[in-house]
């Protein structure tokens, strides 16, 4: 019977393949056998095969016994690559280290889970190189065991104030090692209280065996780290980064928590924004702050990833002039070039804050001599809390193919955060998770797609958003062509229906306050003195062009004109960058107004079909996931009819035009 709280590695028993005779017998070559990742490795082959096919393969170590051709067989350079060839009677896989064996073990261990012809998918040599260096994932975990935007039950790293580790541990590491994630950072940006302590003896064993145990999967350990350390912890006055008592506490702290924790890689930092310290409050730049601590952890190997999320959250922007959009860029490309080769910049995809729809931040594409890295959000704060169905993958596809116009050539996010752009020497992508101690990790069983596909995508981004959908199905739920047919028509279009019945064009933040999730068209919680959407009987947008706040130009050419023109502007951006005219006539040929209520409309109609088509599979699913996913369709109905609602009669009574199609609106 499959386990299903496995999520997509609940092995079970498969038709095909079972006659393959090259699975029998599995050489791997590139790494000692005592290693530990590939001990892990060889577990999960054995495991896998044996649960799916009915046998455990031979293993064995030493060269590869499959022939190599010469036109596929490409020297293996990276230490995370992996080479998989087959001969009639064995499968060869060549590696650089442990790492490699392990993902190309799960490579294998898919290609039997999906169903696919073995012997077809590796007739040609697979050699595979991630295509990101860091493929991250940040726990907004508290150590009280709550999680900020968790939408999945509490933290499972911690209880009470203390570190847990139990089986789920290892669980997790497995899970999300199977996908090609090589980093974790386990506790909440934002940190507080207990947290600070994270770097002292308190915590120092339990972190330095959960360490050891995701490294057995090939996972760094990251912490994030509280700026205001000295203070909080150091009893120092000041976390001033250029005060030599200040480095010197560091220097200290850190060869301390280097030699306890060895597997270390090294933090996360959130620095002044939303109410954490940082080196602005001492007059020092962002640089400054980064570049203290990079300096000191380098003898260790650490990195530091500096957030770039950094922007006053008390900001009166009645002036006009003053726009959130404008922070990042504004404090981190003066710099650009001043930080040191271990600090990373970690940038959020859009501007403000993980909207469904956001044009992609000007810093990627800005910054040159920089490392950088990209930042999403598959725990679904703006997007429906893992109620609503919304698989992200698409956006982010959206976002790796974006053209920055940085170089002539190479000049996609996907070419930055790769390292190709700029050569960097650290880059990748991480996103904030969407797992909980809920018995099948994401509460929401197609919540699952966005962790699974997050990993995919990180790993490998020539990777289809529908391939990865339906990995993920027949993995997680079912081999059926039907029932896989019927869940990818649910989760490929659901981030544009989600987008339909929420905020229009790009306007975002249509959500109750502190909680967002739900409707409230004016619930900004970062203003004070009006709506974020600046609505007024006769139009609607912020003005972000060269007459507005003149965000529109922290953009290359030609994005900047195109973004400040509003005839130019894609429709699905406009009301970011414009303030229009109810009646303004879109590309697709409807006004705003028209637009607003017609997609209202539909995104709520589509809501229902993406229900009916779920119902349709009773029967067909195991009966737990139905019901969880089936649970959750009935919120989503609800909610979608209420943003469909206040959305459509707010509009209404402010513009005062009627809908042309004649349909009620109250
Ligand atoms: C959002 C989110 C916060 C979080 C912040 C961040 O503002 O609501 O909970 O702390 O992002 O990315 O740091």
């Amino acid at each position: 019977m499959k386990n299903y709280a496995d999520l997509w590695l609940g092995y079970s028993e498969k038709k095909n393949n079972r006659d393959c005779k090259a699975l029998r017998n599995i050489r791997l070559s590139g790494a000692p056998e005592s290693d530990k990742v590939v001990i892990n490795a060889v577990n999960e082959l054995k495991t896998g095969l044996k649960t799916m096919l009915g046998f455990e393969p031979e293993i064995t170590f030493g060269p590869s016994s499959a022939p190599v051709n010469a036109t596929n067989g490409k020297e293996i350079l990276d230490s995370e690559e992996y080479k998989i060839s087959l001969a009639d009677d064995a499968v060869s896989v060549e590696a650089k280290s442990g790492s490699g064996i392990l993902y190309a073990a799960f490579d294998i261990l898919r290609t039997i889970a999906c169903e696919k012809d073995f012997a077809k998918t590796y007739s040609e040599i697979r050699t595979v190189r991630p295509s990101n260096p860091l493929r991250m994932l940040n726990h907004w975990d508290n150590m009280d065991g709550s999680i900020e935007r968790g939408y999945s039950g509490e933290s499972f790293f911690y209880e009470n104030n203390e570190i847990v580790i139990n089986d789920r541990t290892r669980e997790y590491a497995r899970l999300i090692a199977s996908v090609g994630i090589n980093g974790v950072v386990i506790n909440n940006v934002n940190v507080k209280q207990a947290a600070s302590y994270m770097i002292t003896d308190r915590y120092f064993a339990k972190l330095a065996e959960l360490g050891e145990i995701f490294a057995g999967y090939g996972i760094r350990l990251f912490l994030s780290l509280n700026y205001a350390s000295t203070i909080e912890i150091g009893g120092m006055d000041s976390a001033d980064p250029l005060d030599e008592g200040v480095i010197s506490w560091w220097k200290d702290k850190m060869a301390e928590v280097f030699k306890k924790i060895p597997a270390l890689g090294g933090f996360l930092v959130k620095a002044d924004s939303e109410g954490r310290p940082g080196p602005f409050t001492y007059g020092r730049t962002q640089a400054d702050g980064a570049n203290m601590l990079a300096d000191i952890v380098k003898e260790y190997g650490g990195i530091i990833i500096w957030r770039c999320f950094v922007y006053n959250c008390r900001q009166d922007w009645r002036d006009r002039k003053t726009d959130r959009a404008r922070a990042g860029y504004d404090n981190f490309m003066p710099m650009d070039g001043d930080y040191h080769d271990n600090v990373i910049l970690q940038i959020k995809n859009g501007p403000m804050d993980f909207q469904i729809r956001e044009p992609v931040s000007p810093l990627l594409g800005g910054l040159r001599k920089t490392n950088q890295m990209l930042e999403v959000q598959i725990a679904q704060e703006y997007t429906g809390h893992q109620i609503d169905v919304c698989y992200l993958i698409p956006e982010f596809k959206e976002i790796l193919g974006f053209k920055t116009y940085c170089s002539e050539d190479n000049d996609t996010v996907e070419d930055i955060i790769s390292g190709r752009a700029f050569g960097s020497r650290y880059s990748g992508i991480a996103a904030v998770t969407n797992t909980g101690n809920d018995f099948n990790w994401t509460g929401n069983y197609l919540a699952g797609a966005n962790l699974f596909g997050f990993g995919r995508l990180a790993f490998d981004t020539g990777l289809s958003a529908e391939q990865i959908a339906e990995e993920f199905v027949r993995m997680t739920i079912s081999e059926d062509d039907r029932v896989v047919s019927v869940i990818l028509s649910i989760l490929l279009p659901s981030r544009e229906i989600y987008e339909r019945y929420t905020s229009p064009l790009g306007i975002g933040w249509m959500v109750n306050p502190g909680v967002h999730y739900g409707c409230s068209v004016d619930g900004y919680e970062y203003d004070r003195w009006g709506t974020y959407h600046r609505a007024d009987h006769l139009g609607i947008g912020v003005d972000r062009t060269d007459k507005g706040t003149g965000y529109a130009f922290q953009y290359n050419e030609p994005n900047a004109s195109i973004y400040n023109s509003p005839e130019k502007c894609p429709d699905e951006l406009v009301l970011f960058f414009h303030h229009l005219p109810y009646t303004h006539v879109l590309h697709s040929g409807k006004t705003v107004i028209q637009h607003i209520y017609d997609t209202h409309f539909e995104g709520y109609e589509e809501v229902l079909e993406m229900a009916g088509k779920w119902d349709s599979l009773k029967g067909e699913i195991d009966d737990g996931i139905f019901g969880n996913v089936k649970e959750r369709f009935g919120r989503q109905i609800d909610n979608a009819h209420e943003w469909c609602d206040q959305v459509n009669s707010y509009f209404f009574r402010k513009s005062g035009i009627a809908d042309e199609k004649g349909r009620q609106i109250w």
